[in-house]
Parts: C-alpha cells; sequence; structure tokens
C-alpha cells in the first residue's frame, strides 16, 4: 500500500510543506519563500523568521493536502525537520507537526535536515541503492559523507571555517549583491571570466574543505583592485570555490571506490558546481545524481523522503522531541 508523508520543513528562512509517496513521489510541495522579509537586513533575521513560519505555514500546509489530493487520516505519518537550525524556526514546524499528527491520528517522524537534503536524491533517483559518496553544501554545512546505507553515514572531510553557501554569501554581501548570495554570484559569473584572478584555492588536509582564506582574498583583491569588474571576481571566486570541491570529491570517490555520487543542499543548484559534477563523474566512471535545483536549496519533500527511510528504520519518533539545532548527521 502506498505510504504518504506530509514534510514540514521551517529550519531557516523557507516555510514549506509536501507530501511525498513511498519517499520518491512528489505529489505535492509548496515553499513559501521569506527572502524578501530578509533581504533588507542582509541575511536571515532569526525572530523574523520564526513569526513568518507561524504565518506561513498553516496555508502551506493546506495547499501541499489540497494539491496532494489527501485528507489528513489518508497519511502514513507528518514528519517536520527537528534540526540543524535556527531554534525559534524549528520549534514552529515540529509543534505544528506534532499537533497534526495527534489530531489526525497519524505518527510523527523528526528528520535530519541534513539527512534531507541527502534523501533529495531519492527524488530524482527513485532506485539508487547505497554505498553513496554525497557532497553535502549547504548554507551552514560543507561535508563529504560516504553513506554505507540507509542511516549509516561516515563523515569523510568537512569544512575547518566557513560552509560554501556563507562563503557565497558573505563575498556577495561584500561585493553588494544582495541576499541570498549564492545565486546572484552564480547569474553574475555567467557574465565573468573565471580565470580573470588567481584567487587561492586552500586545500587543508584529507577530505576537509577551507573557505575562510579564499573569502579574505576576494575582499583583500576587490578593495585593492576597486576597478575590477564584479562578474570577473564572482566568476573566479566561483571557479575556485569549485575546483577545491571537486577536487576533494575526486580524492574521496578513487580512496572509496565509489560507484555512484550524489550532491545536495541549496550550493548544488549552483550551474558551475553541477556542469562539473557531470564531468568529475564521467572521467572517472561514476554514475551522477543531481537533484533538481529545486529540491537543492530548502524544501519539504526532502524531509517527506527521508522521514519515510526514518520511519521504515526506526518507527514514530518520540513526541517529546525538541528542536535540536546543533544535531549532526554524523
Ligand atoms: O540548503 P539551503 O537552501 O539552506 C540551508 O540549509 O542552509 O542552502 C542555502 C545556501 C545559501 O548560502 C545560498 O546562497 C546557497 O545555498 N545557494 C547557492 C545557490 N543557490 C543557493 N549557492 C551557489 N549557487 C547557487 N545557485
Ligand atoms: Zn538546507
Amino acid at each position: 500500500m502506498t505510504f504518504r508523508v506530509l514534510g514540514i520543513e521551517t529550519s531557516c528562512d523557507e516555510t514549506a510543506a509536501a507530501v511525498v509517496a513511498d519517499g520518491t513521489e512528489v505529489l505535492s510541495s509548496v515553499v513559501s519563500s521569506q527572502v524578501d522579509l530578509h533581504a533588507r537586513f542582509g541575511g536571515v533575521v532569526p525572530e523574523i523568521a520564526s513569526r513568518a513560519h507561524v504565518e506561513l505555514l498553516t496555508p502551506a500546509v493546506a495547499q501541499a493536502m489540497v494539491e496532494a489530493g489527501l485528507e489528513g487520516a489518508q497519511l502514513g505519518a507528518v514528519a517536520a525537520t527537528v534540526g540543524p537550525g535556527l531554534a525559534g524556526a524549528l520549534l514552529v514546524g515540529i509543534s505544528a507537526a506534532k499537533a497534526l499528527s495527534l489530531v489526525w491520528g497519524v505518527p510523527f517522524v523528526g528528520v535530519n535536515h541534513m539527512e534531507a537534503h541527502l534523501y533529495a536524491n531519492f527524488l530524482e533517483e527513485p532506485h539508487i541503492e547505497p554505498p553513496l559518496l554525497v557532497l553535502l553544501v549547504s548554507g551552514g554545512h560543507t561535508m563529504l559523507v560516504a553513506m554505507d546505507g540507509h542511516g549509516s553515514y561516515r563523515l569523510l572531510g568537512t569544512t575547518v571555517d566557513d560552509a560554501v553557501g556563507e562563503a557565497y554569501d558573505k563575498v556577495a554581501r561584500f561585493l553588494g549583491l544582495g541576499y541570498p548570495g549564492g545565486p546572484a554570484i552564480d547569474r553574475l559569473a555567467v557574465h565573468g571570466d573565471p580565470a580573470a584572478i588567481a584567487f587561492p584555492r586552500p586545500m587543508p588536509q584529507g577530505f576537509d574543505f577551507s573557505l575562510s582564506g579564499l573569502k579574505t582574498a576576494v575582499i583583500r583583491y576587490v578593495r585593492d583592485h576597486p576597478e575590477a569588474a564584479n562578474a570577473d571576481v564572482a566568476a573566479s571566486f566561483q571557479a575556485a570555490v569549485v575546483d577545491m570541491l571537486i577536487d576533494k570529491s575526486r580524492r574521496a570517490a578513487a580512496e572509496t571506490g565509489a560507484t555512484t555520487f550524489c550532491i545536495g543542499g541549496g550550493v548544488a543548484a549552483n550551474s558551475l558546481l553541477r556542469e562539473r559534477v557531470l564531468d568529475l563523474c564521467e572521467e572517472e566512471g561514476m554514475r551522477a545524481v543531481l537533484p533538481s535545483r529545486e529540491m537543492c536549496t530548502d524544501n519539504a519533500a526532502m524531509v517527506a523522503a527521508a522521514a519515510w527511510w526514518r520511519f521504515r528504520s526506526d518507527g514514530p519518533t518520540p513526541l517529546d522531541v525538541g528542536a535540536q539545532p546543533n544535531l549532526r548527521l554524523v
């Protein structure tokens, strides 16, 4: 029998609700972006995010259920992101999901946001099987993960300083490109020369990443060269970031003998990264899985997908679980 999960995502600045069947088929996916509310502050304001989630979540859930053509009692579970993320923002989604689970008499499932980013890959390619090599790159996290089985992960590398998305956002803010910075740099880079400026590509030990040296180099360069075209700076910065991500991914693939490579997180929507991942996989003989751009940035379909797998292995999550702002994947 088909098992449908309502997913709820409120960990940061997107209020999202979605219904997914059997962890793979998206029946509806609603994302109410709060970008306009936060843009004038140059970043996410936690208190504004929590209040906006309270206003936007009920309509988002209603729309997701109507589009899926379902009544609450027809669901197999209601899931929400429990962490990592902003505490107040997470609480809005968790409280709503628990309340709906009680009212509709269906189980509640708490989901790790980064595991959800990973499971966006199963929405794209339902038949992939672990082991998988996964690059997760978002606003708060940067991880190379070996997924040995469902729910079984090994952390191969992470960032020693800034997350990749954070570096994108900080550089964009410095260049006056507004918030969120990643998509702005991605768009502008198309018009620039990626070889115009030779920015450093710091390579810490093993599979770890370091972004803050590059970010500082960009800021210093622009201060010293006020005449530099923003498009060239954006393209050269992006080329350096993607080189670092691809280089470490290639090494991790060689060491783990991975045959399938997946990506996830907001930065996985980046055009250059997507192109270079396809090249990498062709060169190394790996299968590439790229979630659609909409499923890379925060959404609730990925939460519902991850919840389906979690529910199968662990069953319902106790209702006394709270927000876990620093929840880890591994
Ligand atoms: O996964 P996500 O939507 O939220 C978090 O879990 O953090 O990721 C947001 C991050 C932001 O830093 C944003 O600038 C970045 O993803 N991002 C991008 C692109 N789209 C979003 N970075 C580079 N290129 C993009 N096209
Ligand atoms: Zn995210």
